[in-house]
């Protein structure tokens, strides 16, 4: 029986639940779970509180899934069920409907289902006592996925299952599968002894295999004469786990006078499509006798060349063989015929057939990803749970979107939504926005730079309790037309160029918001401290929570001098959760500081004072001096700190070493890689900490292996803001000297001198390529000829499928490999050549949590049942050629050639 044990369950009103055997079955409408006859465990979907339910009554159903639905409104907007699922693994979801005259109407509804972005299918209701039944085989791109309903034509959007079932092996792999779905139009059981599907728990992974004998309107007509079914209660050798349950292998259909004629409707076609036929010899012939036939398809003569002879084929009696085709147009009215050779003595045989057809794949809006953090964040309020695509194929009620294919959002409407916080900075990120509501919530902080959305006309930020200044950046806004920030708690001067520009501007009820301009002391102060404008305020925070006196000598040479990494300073109150750096308003630094009263140095990158913290830890505070600022940007009351040293005292010692350095020891004592995957964990959290804790948000420019510090616990920090720069242009810095260091070094930014927070995601990605590998970023002997450069080494490598080739050999077998594939392809999208398409640091971090779950959960089953050993040959097979191989029961994620309408044979 399957047990329903859910990994999580974090949503108010979405689902994000998957059993862990694999199956998600939603009773829609339901009130309570129940396990069916079959061993099915259903579960109420309750829990979304969206749409209404309705209890039905259909004549010969007795199931209690189809005794309830869930209905929606028919308006504008769509209604999903979102679901976890582990990204690279291939899923069958089903939904089905049955009508059942739940809204007393009689007028059968019409409206779409979607997948994610893509549109699936259009439910058209033609039978009230009909369930409908729609099958899409997926590759998962991502952690979650949505179906959504929404209105197309006529009555309301309802739904009666949904059905998720997670494949473990790969014939439903195609060379296709990362821009196409597999929408299912047929898959028959032929020679079935009932009407009924088989599934579960005969088929592990539920697909429903129909009857041929089931009475549809033309579905399996045009039989020829003389077609028989035959039967046996023999076993078939099935040899994948993929393959058709034994049972519809059992029986066939065998054209006794010569040939078997079909024809049936393919849902979705014309189009292009996967077809796959399953024969075993199910029949004792003679000695003397043969069975063999050929395939005639209208308009496919070439098909008609291969011969079947199963036995052959299959070598030997029940046993499974299956000829198919990735890729063939197929007509939405589909007549086939199998017929035998003039040398044959008995006609032709058939077990199963399946045929899809391929469902590309919509790419979705451009501002998805930005859109999918910024909800993220408010995982408990309705808004935020509308599922799916912002825009695709129907937008979400708060946004507009324009009407490119791959839309841009055009307008956020959040009035009166009860936000509380900050401005949500993914805004900012909205290039193409044109209208910003925020008006009538409980937003505090300040409002951040929107220099990034240049087409932005109308901003109402009215009644709130936003803070700070207003930023002069607003008055750089070409289209700005309305700006309504009235009824806040804003300071400072307007900035006069909001004053000059032909704009309706409101800043009345800001008790502290004046027109005259005056200079701020804490500048001057700044100023007096450093030589001309200083900018930025560093220091290195040192600190002595790793020493360990008299630690173990296992390091040895390893054990020096580097300064540790920054160490949030507020860490001894809270967790010891590994935010690299702080922010610190200005004046707890001139407190501490006693406003710069003594300097205890000086260095490259500008003055070093003397502090002490409330709590009465010493620091060091380094006040950088930095001309590409002056004069640019005023410099705001909340001052940021990126470095504040804890002073060490003598007796203090620590070790902190680089990963990079650590490498030569794990030749023998290597850092597996869950420890691996931590440490990339503990560097991005202290990334995103920098992208996204402190506003304007800061670019570390410089990060590298080497900065990366370990403790002896193997904890890492992320060190050495020397080269930081505040992103105070809102993503748009030029600079005229990029800094940074190769290897790591993005390349755009490279070129164009144009620094953003996705610089730093490049050189996160060159990390998690040699944290994959082992290797350094920059080598003229690792990477072969032409190639000095590791992220170009490890594209080629990931891209052509093979990633065994570039993972550390020193990893073993110790890993699991579907970890190792979601932070080799994040590293591969961390390392595009533009900053846009690469994705947020928050979501990388996402992901090698993710693997790490993954991995966690892999160790876990090794050590309940150790299967070392199958892995091993598993993975040593796969580096031997694939042609000659059978790839059923392999890794999914190799390429392999499978040419084109060309029988599959083994
Ligand atoms: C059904 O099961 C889910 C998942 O375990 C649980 O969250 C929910 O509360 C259950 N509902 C009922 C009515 O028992
Ligand atoms: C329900 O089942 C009974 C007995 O099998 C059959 O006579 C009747 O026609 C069925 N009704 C419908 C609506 O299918
Ligand atoms: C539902 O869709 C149909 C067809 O597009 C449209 O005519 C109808 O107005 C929609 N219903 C609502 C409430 O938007
Ligand atoms: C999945 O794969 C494993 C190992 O290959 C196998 O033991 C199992 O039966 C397969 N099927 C299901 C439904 O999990
Ligand atoms: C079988 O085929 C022969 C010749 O093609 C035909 O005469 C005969 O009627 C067929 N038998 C049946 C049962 O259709
Ligand atoms: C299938 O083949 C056609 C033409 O032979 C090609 O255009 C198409 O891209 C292929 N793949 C899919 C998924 O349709
Ligand atoms: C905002 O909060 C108030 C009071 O808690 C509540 O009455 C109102 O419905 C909320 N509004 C929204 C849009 O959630
Ligand atoms: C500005 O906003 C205040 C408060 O909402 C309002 O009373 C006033 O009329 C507005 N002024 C203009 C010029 O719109």
């Amino acid at each position: 029986m399957r047990s329903p044990a859910f990994f999580c369950a974090r949503y108010a009103n979405s689902f994000f639940l998957l059993s862990a055997s694999g199956f998600l079955s939603f009773d829609c409408g339901g009130k309570d779970n129940f396990t069916d006859k079959l061993g099915l465990a259903w579960i109420s979907d309750e829990r979304l509180i969206l749409g209404d339910t309705a209890t039905i009554s259909v004549a010969n159903e007795t199931r209690k899934q189809y005794t309830t639905l869930r209905h929606f409104p028919a308006d504008d907007r769509k209604y999903c069920y979102t679901m976890n699922v582990i990204s690279r693994a291939r899923y069958l979801v089903r939904a089905t409907f049955l009508y059942g005259n739940f809204d007393n109407n009689n007028v059968y509804p019409k409206f779409d289902i979607s997948l994610g972005a893509t549109h699936w299918s259009t439910i058209v209701i033609s039978d009230a006592n009909t369930i409908e039944v729609r099958e899409l085989i997926f590759l998962a791109s991502d952690p979650s996925v949505a179906v959504c309903l929404s209105n197309a034509t006529t009555g309301q959007p309802f739904i009666s299952t949904l059905e998720l079932r997670q494949f473990n092996g790969s014939i439903y792999y195609t060379e296709y599968e990362d821009q196409f779905y597999l929408s299912v139009s047929a898959r028959i059981n032929f020679g079935a002894d009932s009407d009924a599907p088989i599934r579960y728990p005969d088929d592990p992974f539920d697909r429903l295999w129909q009857s041929d004998s089931l009475k549809k309107a033309n579905y399996l007509v045009d039989v020829a004469p003389g077609t028989v079914k035959v039967s046996t209660h023999m076993p078939i050798y099935v040899n994948k786990d993929e393959m058709p349950p034994q049972k519809v292998m059992q029986t066939a259909v065998v054209g006794t006078n010569g040939s078997l004629t079909y024809r049936l409707n393919l849902d979705g076609f014309p189009g292009n499509g996967w077809a796959m036929t399953y024969f075993a010899e199910i029949e004792e012939l003679d000695p003397g006798e043969t069975r063999k036939f050929r395939l005639l398809l209208p308009g496919y003569p070439e098909l008609s060349k291969a011969i079947v002879d199963i036995r052959e084929n299959a070598q030997g009696n029940y046993r499974l063989y299956e000829p198919g085709f990735t890729n063939l147009t197929l007509p939405f009215v589909l007549s086939f015929k199998f017929g035998k050779t003039s040398d044959s003595t008995r006609g032709p045989l058939v077990n199963a057939m399946e045929i899809s057809k391929y469902l590309e794949k919509n790419g979705g809006s451009l501002d998805g990803g930005i859109m999918a953090s910024l909800v993220s964040r408010y995982s408990s309020v309705d808004w935020a749970q509308e599922g799916g695509d912002p825009c695709l194929p129907v937008r979400w009620s708060w946004v507009v979107c324009n009407s490119d294919p791959q839309p841009r959002i055009i307008s956020i409407n959040l009035s009166k939504r009860n936000l509380t916080g900050n401005i949500p900075l993914e805004l900012a990120k909205l290039t193409g926005l044109v209208e910003l509501w925020l008006d009538g919530n409980s937003l505090t902080g300040p409002i951040p730079d929107f220099t990034g959305c240049a087409n932005l006309k109308i901003i109402h930020l009215e009644n709130n309790q936003l803070s700070g200044e207003l930023p002069s950046s607003l008055t750089d806004l070409p289209s700005l037309r309305e700006l309504y920030v009235q009824n806040n708690m804003l300071s400072g001067t307007v900035p006069s160029g909001l004053l000059s520009k032909n704009l309706v501007f409101n800043y009345t009820g800001n008790a502290n918001l004046h027109k005259e301009s005056k200079r701020r002391n804490h500048i001057i102060i700044i100023i007096g401290a450093t030589v001309g404008a200083a900018v930025l305020l560093f220091a290195t925070l040192v600190s002595c929570l790793f020493m360990h006196k008299g630690e173990d000598k296992s390091h040895g040479q390893e054990e020096m001098g580097l300064p540790l990494p920054p160490k949030k300073l507020v860490s001894s109150l809270n967790d010891a959760a590994s935010e690299a750096a702080h922010c610190f308003t200005f004046s707890e630094i001139e407190d501490a500081t006693k406003k710069f009263e003594k300097k205890i140095g000086s260095g490259g990158f500008g003055v070093v004072y003397y502090g002490r913290l409330k709590d009465g830890r010493e620091v060091a505070v380094k006040v950088l001096t930095n001309d590409s600022y002056q004069g640019k940007r005023e410099f705001s009351n909340e001052v940021i700190v990126l470095k504040v040293s804890l002073l060490y005292n003598s007796t203090c010692k620590y070790t902190a070493i680089s990963f990079l350095s650590l490498c030569p020891v794990t030749r023998e004592r290597s850092i597996n890689w869950v420890k691996r995957l931590e440490i990339a964990e503990d560097a991005a959290k202290g990334i995103e900490y920098l992208h996204t804790g402190c506003v304007p948000t800061i670019i570390h420019r410089d990060l590298k292996s080497s900065n990366i510090l370990l403790d002896k616990h193997m904890r890492a920090k992320v060190s050495d803001f020397g080269l930081s720069k505040l992103a105070v242009d809102g993503g748009s810095h030029v600079s005229s000297i990029v800094r940074g260091t190769v290897g790591y070094l993005d390349p755009e930014y490279y070129i164009s001198q144009h620094l953003t927070d996705k610089s730093d995601v490049y050189s996160f990605g060159v990390i998690l390529l040699e944290l994959i590998s082992g290797q350094e970023a920059i080598s003229s002997e690792s990477f072969g000829v032409n190639c000095r450069n590791i992220v170009q080494w490890a594209k080629l490598h990931i891209e052509s499928g093979d990633i065994q080739g570039i993972i550390d050999p020193s990893l073993g077998n110790d890993y699991d490999i579907q970890s190792m594939w979601k932070i080799a392809e994040k590293a591969l999208m961390c390392v595009q050549p533009h900053g846009n398409m690469r994705p947020p640091i928050s979501e990388v971090l996402k992901e090698i949590q993710d693997a790490i779950a993954i991995e966690r959960e892999a160790e876990a089953a090794r050590e309940g049942n150790s299967d070392e050993i199958s892995r091993h040959s598993m993975f040593s097979s796969l580096n031997i050629g694939m042609g000659s191989m059978d790839l059923g029961a392999t890794e999914q994620h190799l390429s392999f050639d499978e040419s084109i309408a060309q029988p599959t044979a083994r």
